[in-house]
């Protein structure tokens, strides 16, 4: 059986550079500072071949199960073709009309908690490696290998803390109620698909805790009067509100 070649492809090769200890360290420090445990050996990238085969095989096997992720076209251990999916979600907030962003990152949102409650994990779920091709959200970019190191329950909610973290830019002007739009999306979309999942599983349970660690950084952040009003520290703010009426107003 021969699938047609889709008309436009990407190329991803085991020689591109990878991530280098300086932004490992980065990736590293983000999860640990909101609380989840990655393990070093998860996020340092020392060997593009592995990377490479890893992220091909988590293609095929997402593919089979009926998963919405890139064809792959052809790959020979140097390098995988794979057809396109869309345009990322990042790109297309930026230019899309302020009234349209909020629905489209909702949607992204319970996408992502369907995603979930099939049984799968991205490992990588922030705006720029999901895409909308106008039909339906694909996701990309399957590199990360933070299962089985990490319990499935927090990468699941690790995903859906990095699409929140990822989409802080476009939430900050929209201000606190809709970043709880976003939260209550996923929650809604995850209670639907696994109506009888327990409460230890929900968003709410996985955010609580780590609030106060959150806050405390904010606290620590406006001493500095250089960091306090920062673009940064006003988008976390918000994050951070948001996700306290979430973890406060949701019933479950
Ligand atoms: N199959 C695809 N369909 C659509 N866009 C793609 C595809 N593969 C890659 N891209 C584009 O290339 C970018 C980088 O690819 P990605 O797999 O995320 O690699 P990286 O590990 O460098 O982030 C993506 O953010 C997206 O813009
Ligand atoms: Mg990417």
């Amino acid at each position: 059986m021969s699938t047609p070649t889709p008309n436009k492809t990407w190329t991803k090769t085991a020689e591109r550079p990878l991530r280098s200890a300086a932004k490992s360290l980065g990736v590293y420090l983000f999860a640990h500072f909101v609380g989840v445990a990655v393990p070093w050996r998860a996020v340092r990238q020392t060997d593009g071949k592995a990377l490479l085969a890893y992220e091909h095989e988590r293609l095929l096997a997402l593919g089979a199960a009926g998963e919405h992720v890139p064809p792959v076209v052809a790959f020979d251990g140097d390098a995988m073709v794979t057809g396109d999916v869309g345009t990322t979600l990042e790109h297309l907030l930026h230019r899309i009309p302020d009234a349209d962003r909020l629905p489209l990152m909702c949607a992204a949102s319970a996408d992502l908690a369907g995603f979930h409650a099939r049984g799968h994990w991205h490992g990588g779920a922030q705006a720029r490696n999901l895409t909308w091709n106008g039909h339906r959200f694909a996701r990309i970019d399957f590199e990360e290998r933070l299962y089985p190191g990490l319990p499935l329950e927090t990468v699941q909610r690790y995903d859906a803390l990095q699409l929140v973290f990822s989409l802080a830019r476009f939430l900050e002007p929209l201000g606190p109620l809709a970043v709880q739009d976003v939260l209550n999306a996923y929650r809604d979309a995850w209670l639907l698909a696994k109506p009888d999942a327990p409460e230890s599983q929900s968003l709410r349970s996985f955010l609580k805790p780590l609030l106060p660690r959150l806050r405390r950084i904010d606290r620590l952040a406006s001493w500095s009067s250089r960091l306090d009003g920062s673009r940064e520290l006003i988008r976390l703010r918000t994050v951070l509100e948001g996700m306290t009426s979430f973890v406060e107003d949701s019933p479950r």
